[in-house]
């Protein structure tokens, strides 16, 4: 049956053009995996270090690179700025410099032993790496003979016994790595990137003495005149560990902290995925702010509001007061698809924890104020899961705000 025309013709017919217009670009919001390069926001001071960095190595012979740790809690942004680097590399830089990177995610079976580590770097390298367009058939060659020479060493090191293997030869990073760079830089490459994304499973799930293998391949590697720059990133909490157990490491990687965004971080990150999909949407600047305040600035959060804001709202422009009606459902879906699982992750005694950490007023507490100094190691254990953050001087605060009003409303129930 047809819909009679009312007052509200106009309106809909407005609607609909919006509709079509989400259809058609599709809803650039997406907070499930890392951000889209093109939609990156704000990180300027460090995405610019990065740039010259790059550039002083790449341009001049003598000059070394200096490798970067990057240091952020879960969903605030290391995988993403990884991929605006990769993005930077070989679009921005594409023209002036000849770059290799490599993409590495770590995972903790990788880390099983320093053998593994390195053939699934070397695995990386073969398949994951990324260069500049004029050179990429040569380098190709170059990567599939290295590959076979790595995977010949891997086959004798798995086939043999275990001690005839402790008197062989190890997988060696830095000679396999010394030899790559050799055969590339004949070949026209100026820099290797190397990534290491989520560092903190070497510390977690490593073999003993495994940051400190890797701090010295990296020496190696830079004495020795090769041209890497290693970029690892990983929690806040790892940092005092990796300072105490390995300090000459931490004084090998220029240190930077990503944090939650500022008001025009936020804004920014609103507002450039609507104007690059051309989704006709004004957010007026109160709405920003209110956005801003209920997710604290922190990336994940604001994708994933915008996400649905654009699912469920379809007009063309959005005051304060119409984004106050929809604002329920939006902490619902977060509640939904997201605190129920972070809860979960917690055992039952670790739940507990957690309720009694949503009743304390105060953002930053102290171990005293929920428990016996005997049960910290709960409160450990949720740092690690990364529900619980670990502040200065042995504080503690759950890991977001809309995470602690999920979990007072549990309590209440
Ligand atoms: N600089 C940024 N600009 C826009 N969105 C971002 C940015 N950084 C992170 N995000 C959003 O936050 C989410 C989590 O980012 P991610 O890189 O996966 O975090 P991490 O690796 O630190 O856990 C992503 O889905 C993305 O939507
Ligand atoms: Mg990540």
């Amino acid at each position: 049956m047809q819909e009679p025309y009312g007052i509200d013709y106009d309106k809909d017919d407005k609607n609909d053009k919006l509709a079509e217009k989400t259809k058609m670009t599709g809803n650039p919001f997406y907070a499930k995996g890392p951000v889209e390069p093109q939609y990156f926001a704000n990180r300027r001071e460090l995405l610019e270090f990065f740039t010259e960095n790059v550039t002083d190595a790449a341009q001049n012979k003598n000059t070394k690179p200096d490798n970067i740790t990057i240091l952020g809690n879960w969903g605030i942004g290391k995988t993403s700025t990884l991929l605006k680097f990769q993005d930077i590399i070989h679009n921005e830089m594409k023209d002036s410099m000849n770059l290799f990177s490599v993409f590495f995610s770590l995972k903790p079976s990788v880390c099983e032993n320093a053998d593994v580590f390195t053939s699934c770097l070397l695995d990386a390298i073969a398949k994951q790496y990324t260069i500049s367009i004029p050179l990429k058939d040569r380098i190709g060659a170059i990567i599939k003979d290295e590959a076979k020479i790595w995977e010949q060493w891997k086959l004798e090191n798995i086939s043999l016994s275990p001690e005839l293997r402790r008197k062989t030869r190890k997988l060696d990073l830095v000679e396999a790595l010394t030899k790559l760079w050799n055969k590339l830089e004949n070949n026209g490459i100026d820099l290797v990137v190397i990534m290491i994304d989520d560092i903190h499973y070497m510390l977690t799930e490593g073999w003993d003495g495994s940051l400190y293998d890797l701090r010295t391949d990296i020496q190696a590697l830079a004495t020795g005149g090769t041209k890497y720059l290693f970029i690892i990133t990983g929690p806040k909490f790892i940092y005092p560990t990796m300072h105490e157990i390995a300090e000459p490491f931490t004084r090998l990687f220029e240190r930077f902290e990503l944090n939650n965004f500022d008001f025009p971080g936020t804004k920014e990150a609103i507002i450039k995925p609507l104007r690059l999909s051309e989704i006709q949407l004004k957010i007026s600047d109160d709405v920003i702010e209110q956005i801003h305040n209920i997710t604290d600035g922190h990336p994940f959060f604001i994708i994933s509001i915008m996400r649905d804001v654009l699912r469920i709202y379809k007009n063309e422009t959005m005051t304060l007061a119409e984004f106050e009606e929809i604002k329920p459902k939006l902490i619902e879906h977060l509640s939904r698809s997201k605190f129920q699982d972070d809860y979960n992750k917690a055992t039952d005694a670790e739940k507990l924890i957690l309720l009694k950490c949503a009743e304390i007023n105060n953002r930053i507490f102290s171990p005293s104020e929920i428990m016996s100094k005997s049960m910290s190691k709960l409160l450990e254990r949720l740092a690690k899961k990364e529900l619980l953050v670990k502040m200065e001087r042995g504080k503690y605060s759950l890991y977001h705000p809309l995470f602690k009003e999920y979990l007072k409303n549990l309590g209440k129930i």
